[in-house]
């Protein structure tokens, strides 16, 4: 699994997404102005960088849920980041210019000869990790 983002994000994209929620919620599209309105503002007040960087982070979420997804049904999977983004881009005719590869996933079967499932996880403390309030 690879997350590609977009790089920009145009009116007729956002008009995209409204027009799918009319449909699968069978609202009339007028209903969701309020929605719509506050999106754009959202979005026209961002640098093309912010927005770059909003849909970067977007795609972590995606990868989180999907780990978490594969791991219920016993699939193992790795995230990572440190590849040749300009070859993978290349294999999935991502255009460079409108799209990015942000990170992939590989997802399967562990081998059964591997030696790194035995080995302890190493994670930190819970109070390191979270501030509880
Ligand atoms: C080829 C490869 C590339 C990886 N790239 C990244 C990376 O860019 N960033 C990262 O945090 N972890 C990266 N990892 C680490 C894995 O995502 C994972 O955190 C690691 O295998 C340990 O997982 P575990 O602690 O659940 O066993 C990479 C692992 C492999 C095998």
């Amino acid at each position: 699994m690879l997350s590609f983002q977009k790089k920009s994000i145009e009116d007729n994209y956002i008009r995209g997404y409204f027009n799918h929620i009319s449909e699968v919620r069978e609202t009339p599209i007028e209903k969701l102005d309020p929605f719509r309105n506050s999106i754009n503002q959202h979005i026209h007040q961002k640098t093309q960088d912010e927005i770059f960087n909003w849909a970067e982070k977007q795609s972590y979420i995606v990868l989180a849920n999907l780990m978490y997804a594969a791991a219920i049904e016993n699939i193992d999977s790795c995230p990572m980041e440190g590849f040749r983004q300009d070859v993978i881009e290349e294999i999935l005719s991502v255009n460079p210019e409108t799209e990015k590869v942000t990170v992939t996933l590989a997802l399967g079967y562990r081998s059964e000869e591997d030696p790194f499932q035995h080995l302890k996880k190493v994670r930190k403390p819970n109070e390191k990790l979270f501030k509880f309030i």
